[in-house]
């Protein structure tokens, strides 16, 4: 194919730009995928034996409160009425998550009304008033108790550090509803595709304009392409340059797959492991997330255990670390960025930033309405 733009990575950013530009502006797309599957990390498949949907790289759960981006996705799917709800384990009894009052109620141990619970929880975190690490910036948003019983081993096993150890600035806020809202997210948008992400994705992609190339490395084609077809980047952007400016430091996650004989492993699709006893953060079972689909086998069922750890560079970056010492990299990155011409960087990777589907999709078509558009105006069929 003679491409009039080549798209790296297939993920949402990338298939979003290439779907806009093939169908819009009759563009001819390249999409370059090093994985031998489309759709980056919300990329799923059904597990062989039980035909039960994985999403191989953990959970991937659709809500936004965007309604362009809302009306967007559903030209591609259907999506179910799914709320997700998750729950913790802390010391055999489990709780709901996020912190809400049915988790303060629990732990406590007593029936408490928001104003008491909404009490209580500020002279607990009153304790701290200067939050040097994330131990006590921790306590100073939701009190001791609280954070020693979900926070601290949670975030022990994710960091692998001890979190008086960490920067405060890893967090912002730790959300508490003093309500018994148990919904994990509370956009107005929010289910999983009908037929599956794997179906969706392949929809997007769906174009007779539109090539992907999997098991292609753009850094292996880059010379024969070398500044002659204008480029959409979302792979790592200090790979792009050669990692010039130093590493970008992210986390990355080892997931470990096991199909059991039985219909019902946890009763829900995510249960958080609090303490640091058990060396996983987390346990997904995917039946769960489709509750409709009354052919999934009652005697099995799919669970992965979730590992978190430092990313070298051949693991798979999940989340940006975003140190000071990353902020300064990816300042001087951007500047290298700006000086690249018909190169457009996106994405999560070739931004450092952690992106949900619906932010990641939002970016997309900004870019799209903003630069592409005006970059190849003068090629839109009449
Ligand atoms: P993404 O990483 O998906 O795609 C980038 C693609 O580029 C990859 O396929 C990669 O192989 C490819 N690539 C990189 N370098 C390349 C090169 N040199 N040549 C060719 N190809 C290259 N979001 C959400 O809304 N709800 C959720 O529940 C979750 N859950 C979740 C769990 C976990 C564990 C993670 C890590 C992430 C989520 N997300 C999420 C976030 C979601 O996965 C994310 O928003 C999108 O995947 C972002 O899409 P991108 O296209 O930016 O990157």
């Amino acid at each position: 194919m003679n491409a009039d733009l080549v798209v790296v990575g297939s993920g949402l950013f990338g298939l979003t730009v290439a779907e806009r530009c093939a169908n819009e502006l009759g563009l001819r797309v390249l999409v370059l995928e090093r994985r031998d599957h489309i759709g980056g990390n919300a990329y799923s498949e059904p597990e062989p034996q039980t035909g039960i949907e994985v999403h191989r790289y953990g959970s991937h759960l659709f809500h936004t409160a965007n309604a362009r981006v809302w009306e967007y996705v559903n030209r591609f799917t259907s999506f179910t009425p799914y709320q997700h709800r998750v729950y913790s384990v802390h010391k055999g009894q489990v709780y709901p998550m996020p912190i809400n009052l049915g988790t303060i109620c629990a732990f406590f141990g007593r029936h408490l009304s928001p104003d008491e619970a909404r009490d209580l929880v500020a002279r607990q975190a009153a304790e701290v008033t200067r939050a040097g690490n994330l131990e006590e910036k921790a306590i100073s948003l939701i009190g001791r108790p609280l954070y020693e019983a979900f926070i601290r081993g949670y975030t022990a096993k994710q960091w692998q550090t001890a979190p008086a150890e960490l920067p405060a600035e890893i967090i912002g806020r730790l959300p508490v509803r003093y309500t018994f809202d148990g919904r994990y997210f509370d956009d107005p948008y929010q289910g999983l595709p009908t037929d599956g992400y794997a179906a969706w994705l392949e929809r997007m992609a769906d174009h007779p304009n539109i090539e992907i190339r999997l098991g292609a490395d753009f850094f292996d084609l880059r010379e024969s392409l070398a500044g002659a077809v204008p480029v959409v980047y979302t792979g790592p952007l200090d790979r792009y340059f050669g990692y010039a400016e130093g590493e970008l430091g992210w986390r990355t996650l080892d997931f470990e797959t096991s199909v059991l004989p039985t219909g019902d492993f946890q009763g829900t699709s995510v249960i958080n492991y609090a303490d640091e006893d058990l060396p996983w953060t987390r346990i997904h079972e995917f039946r769960h997330l489709h509750p409709e689909r009354t052919w999934y086998p009652d005697d099995a069922t799919v669970i992965m255990r979730e590992f978190s750890r430092f990313a070298g560079r051949t693991d798979e970056p999940y989340y940006p670390i975003n140190t000071p010492y990353d902020r300064a990299r990816l300042r001087s990155y951007r500047d290298l960025a700006k000086g690249e011409r018909d190169v457009w960087f996106g994405g999560r990777l070739g931004t450092y930033q952690y992106l949900d589907m619906h932010m990641a999709i939002a970016a997309a078509l900004t870019l799209y309405e903003n630069r592409l558009r005006a970059r190849f105006a003068a090629r839109v069929p009449e």
